[in-house]
């Protein structure tokens, strides 16, 4: 198939899909994203907006400096923004600038505070400052389904003299619906004079649950690059997601006569790593990745599958790396077979990572007879640079049925040595917390609480995920535990300890 029916995976849970609420990645866990994208085999990974904040500009150039496909970072259009975009990310194997800027008139009136003349300005200026730095310019027309086209083809003959070498199209707030959105791609390619050789990108959000058609139906139309998310993460509804539109263009290759570069086998680990590492579970009816996607509940379409899997699968759970999960471990393996498995596994962990990871396994497989591949996902998903500022030591709790007040009595190491307090609550994970709150004295209102079995059975792990507000910002933790309110707890001290690591970032950075 020839080059111009491959389609760019631009890949953006790292910048935009960070922007889910409550979802606060620090720096060990967006290399560990940006390894898994580069083991998919996705093109460019927008690793995120190094002008926003110290943390996303140290993630942006450490995640330049380890992947060799295409990393990219997000500027507005002014020179504070590229300069330091370009200082994150010229150490790239193929660095790319991405510049953005408002063209829909409700955005240049009451956002940007713009005449359209002066957007025009700003793109040339910007854009060409961009150029001078890095060969690979992407130029965002932010807003560009409420844009007047007439207006943004304009500004997109500008941002192509001025050296973009990629348009993207955004449909920002998920308005657009299909056949509109790739009459707008069409509209482009008819009456932007200079746009032969330049890439068209979309890059569409979900408010209308329409982001992985509007990006099709834009790719019909000659758009070759994507913008996409693993798990459709993103502001509000979220991104177009990532293992939806790949899986739609092999499946329906022959329709589409697009070729992409992603080795979809790899996209279930994908998807399970960036859901355990962000906290965002993925709901069971989720195509391609949710747990119910293969699953087969009906008598008829389990007795027509068994007798050949196509009467009701369009796509096998192996070619999206769905396998069962195996039983491989117990509390008699070694350290060999351990790290033999998380390597087979796809993980690629530093000695001393190995090192915690097989501490932690070794304290869980001795509560749990049987370890499987999921068990280990969830313990190597616990494996972070956060300092342990507090540790559980001991809990006990009391609960029953009222008039009996729940109470929990906590002990906890931290800087200041062992401390116990006790408490009550409306239940033993309230009453936990709230012992807890005591000792570290730090102000935060458990948020969201999630709790799930990793494998079915009594005895399976609770995979605990918790969110903390503290000081208005959301901080999230996870515990794995055979005894739920254990997990529990050891989220809540997680949360605690993240919250604790990034004002301690922001102090040392600000001094
Ligand atoms: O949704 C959007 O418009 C964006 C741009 C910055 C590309 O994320
Ligand atoms: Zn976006």
């Amino acid at each position: 198939m020839s080059d111009k029916n491959r389609i760019i995976i631009f890949d953006t849970t790292l910048r935009d899909g960070e922007q889910t609420p409550g979802v606060n990645l620090n720096l060990s866990e967006k290399v560990e994203i940006a390894r898994q994208l580069e083991l998919l085999g996705v093109d460019i990974i927008e690793a995120g907006f190094p002008a926003a904040s110290q943390g996303d500009f140290e993630a942006v150039s450490a995640v330049a400096k380890i992947v060799g496909c295409g990393v990219a970072a997000l500027c507005r259009c002014n020179e504070a923004d590229i300069a330091r975009g370009w200082e994150a990310v010229k150490h790239a194997k193929k660095p790319r600038l991405h510049v953005f800027l408002a063209t829909s008139e409700i955005h240049m009136t009451h956002k940007l505070h713009m005449t359209p003349e002066e957007v025009i300005q700003n793109v040339a200026e910007s854009v060409a400052l961009a150029k001078s730095l890095c060969d690979d310019i992407e130029f965002s027309c932010e807003d560009a389904s409420r844009s007047e086209p007439e207006f943004m083809y304009k500004v997109i003959e500008t941002a192509i003299a001025s050296g973009a070498t990629t348009i993207n199209i955004p449909d920002t707030v998920g308005y657009a619906v299909p056949g509109e959105f790739s009459n707008l791609i069409s509209g482009i390619f008819e009456n932007v004079p200079n746009i032969n050789g330049v890439v068209i990108s979309v890059h569409c959000h979900d408010d209308l649950g329409l982001a992985v058609a509007n990006t099709l139906s834009a790719v019909a139309a000659g758009a070759r690059q994507v913008e996409t998310t693993i798990n459709g993460l993103g502001e509000r509804a979220g991104n177009c997601s990532m293992e939806e539109v790949v899986m739609a263009l092999s499946t329906r290759e022959p329709a589409f006569g697009i070729n992409h570069s992603i080795d979809t086998t790899k996209i279930y680990r994908a998807s399970q790593r960036v859901s355990a590492i962000t906290g965002v579970p993925v709901s069971p009816t989720k195509a391609i990745v949710g747990a119910n996607a293969f699953a087969h509940e009906s008598g008829i379409h389990q007795h027509g599958v068994l007798s050949n899997p196509m009467t009701y699968e369009i796509m096998t759970p192996q070619s999206v790396g769905k396998t069962e999960s195996t039983l491989v471990l117990g509390k008699l393996s070694g350290r060999h077979a351990f790290t033999d498995r998380i390597e087979s596994m796809g993980y690629n962990l530093t000695k001393d990572e190995i090192n915690s990871a097989f501490v932690k396994f070794k304290e869980l497989a001795d509560r749990k007879k049987d370890i499987t591949d999921d068990d280990l996902e969830a313990i190597l998903a616990l494996i972070t640079d956060v300092p342990e500022h507090y540790r559980l030591e001991s809990f006990q709790i009391q609960s029953g049925k009222l008039p009996l007040l729940p109470m929990a009595s906590v002990t906890l190491f931290g800087p200041d040595g062992e401390a116990t307090e006790a408490a009550t609550g409306n239940g033993p994970i309230d009453a936990a917390c709230n012992a807890i709150s005591k000792i570290v004295r730090e102000e935060g209102t458990l948020a969201s609480y999630n709790l799930d079995a990793i494998t079915g059975g009594t005895d399976a792990f609770g995979n605990a995920t918790v969110r903390v507000l503290r000081d208005g910002e959301l901080h999230m933790g996870r515990g794995v535990s055979p005894d739920i309110i254990e997990a529990t707890i050891l989220a809540y001290i997680n949360a605690i300890n993240r919250a604790i690591a990034r004002t301690k970032n922001y102090e040392r950075k600000s001094s």
